[in-house]
């Protein structure tokens, strides 16, 4: 939180175990108390809410990871990057061993655009692996305390 933001104080219920597994995650993780783990899976699942809606702005990651010998693999990935160059705004490319390749992208752009582009190239023949990580353009959420 930013040191003006004000707390507002409430209490919750929940079943004993869930209560004694959310203690057992504080402490494994490191938070300083409930209070801080709570809020940070809040504000995990409002971000996960932003990215369902079409129209916000959402900010993240899609990692690839492909064989590049594969069926001209990397020209129908630059081909799909260069349809979506508006929403991409940095790559990084790792040659992890001598057959398979692993791409990091940037995205930024609407909820839906970044999932157009995520499911094209996730979904393109060769890649191994695909996933979309979605984070918040930070506009909306207050930092850490
Ligand atoms: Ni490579």
């Amino acid at each position: 939180m930013k040191p003006s933001a004000s707390l507002s104080r409430f209490s919750l219920s929940m079943p004993a175990d869930l209560a004694c597994q959310l203690d057992a995650m504080v402490k494994a993780k490191g938070y300083a108390n409930r209070s801080q783990a709570v809020a940070e899976l809040v504000r995990s699942r409002l971000v996960e809410c932003a990215a369902e809606a079409g129209d916000q702005v959402i900010a993240g990651t899609i990692t690839l990871v492909y064989d590049h010998h594969k069926h001209n693999i990397q020209g129908l990935l630059t081909d799909i990057q260069h349809d979506h160059a508006a929403v991409l705004i940095a790559t990084l490319h790792v040659h992890l061993d001598h057959h398979n390749c692993m791409e990091v992208l940037a995205v930024r752009g609407r909820a839906r655009d970044v999932r157009q582009v995520a499911d094209q190239l996730i979904a393109a023949k060769g890649v191994r692996h695909g996933r979309l990580t979605v984070t918040t353009t930070g506009e909306h959420l207050h930092a850490h305390g």
